[in-house]
């Protein structure tokens, strides 16, 4: 599977539960970052739930109306790459997921029309907070998901590199003063491995930093590693 660009692509909030391996109970009260959001409804389901939600994006500079043809043009490529790629187990039912997107879709423009300040556009590796304001940061399918396709991740050369995650994390840890989960954290292919890059961010985590993979029970149609990375601040 291969693409020119990341793709503004979304899952509904208990599937992005479940990529992080988390509750939405445990997490009310706390101050909580989903970077990047794309079209997703994670923000919704926690607001909702009265968790403290901000979502981050660099398509959110773009209208809803913008949002929606631009999400609905990307899951339709997506699609189709994901119907001819050998990257995916044949019994993976694209049908279920296309639909599940679109939920995710509606359920996204609705908070977002209701909510308009708790979507910000801003891009990794440079986000517009000041330092350690989140207790937790979440984010799902660009690191490691965006790396180039020679170290097992979606992008054309050169792709999201080594050196783009090191600075994307260091950003991400100075706004966090709790933890970071970040998934997946394993390659994308049929049979999905630990990422290399997820490797050498752990083995150079600042000495303030702790952190290991967890199997998260999110199927996003391959075999193998399902893996996330959780981070957290060792006074946390
Ligand atoms: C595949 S979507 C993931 C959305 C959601 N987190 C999920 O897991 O379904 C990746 C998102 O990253 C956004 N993106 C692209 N480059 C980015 C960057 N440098 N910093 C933050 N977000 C970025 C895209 O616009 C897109 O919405």
């Amino acid at each position: 599977m291969q693409f020119d660009q990341v793709v503004f692509y979304g899952r509904l909030g208990h599937q992005a539960l479940t990529m992080f391996n988390l509750d939405s109970a445990q997490l009310r009260g706390a101050r909580v970052l989903d970077c990047a959001g794309g079209p997703g409804s994670l923000s919704a389901l926690l607001r909702a739930d009265g968790v403290d939600i901000t979502a981050v994006d660099p398509l959110y500079a773009l209208s809803n109306k913008e949002l929606k043809q631009r999400a609905l043009a990307d899951l339709d490529a997506a699609m189709e790459t994901l119907a001819a790629s050998q990257d995916i187990r044949p019994e993976f039912n694209l049908n279920s997921c296309r639909q599940e997107h679109l939920q995710a879709l509606d359920a996204f423009l609705i908070d977002r029309n209701t909510n308009p300040d708790s979507y910000i556009a801003a891009k990794l590796p440079q986000l517009p907070f000041n330092d350690q304001i989140f207790d937790l940061v979440l984010c799902g399918h660009l690191l490691f998901s965006y790396s180039p396709q020679s170290t097992g991740g979606l992008m054309k050369e050169p792709g999201l590199d080594l050196a783009w995650h090191r600075k994307a994390l260091f950003e991400l840890q100075r706004i966090s003063r709790g933890s970071i989960r970040l998934y997946p954290a394993h390659t994308i292919q049929r049979q999905a491995s630990r990422h290399e890059y997820a490797h050498a961010l752990l083995a150079e985590l600042p000495a303030d930093w702790k952190g290991d993979f967890y199997a998260s029970a999110y199927d996003q149609g391959h075999d193998g590693c399902t893996d996330g990375l959780a981070l957290h601040r060792a006074s946390h």
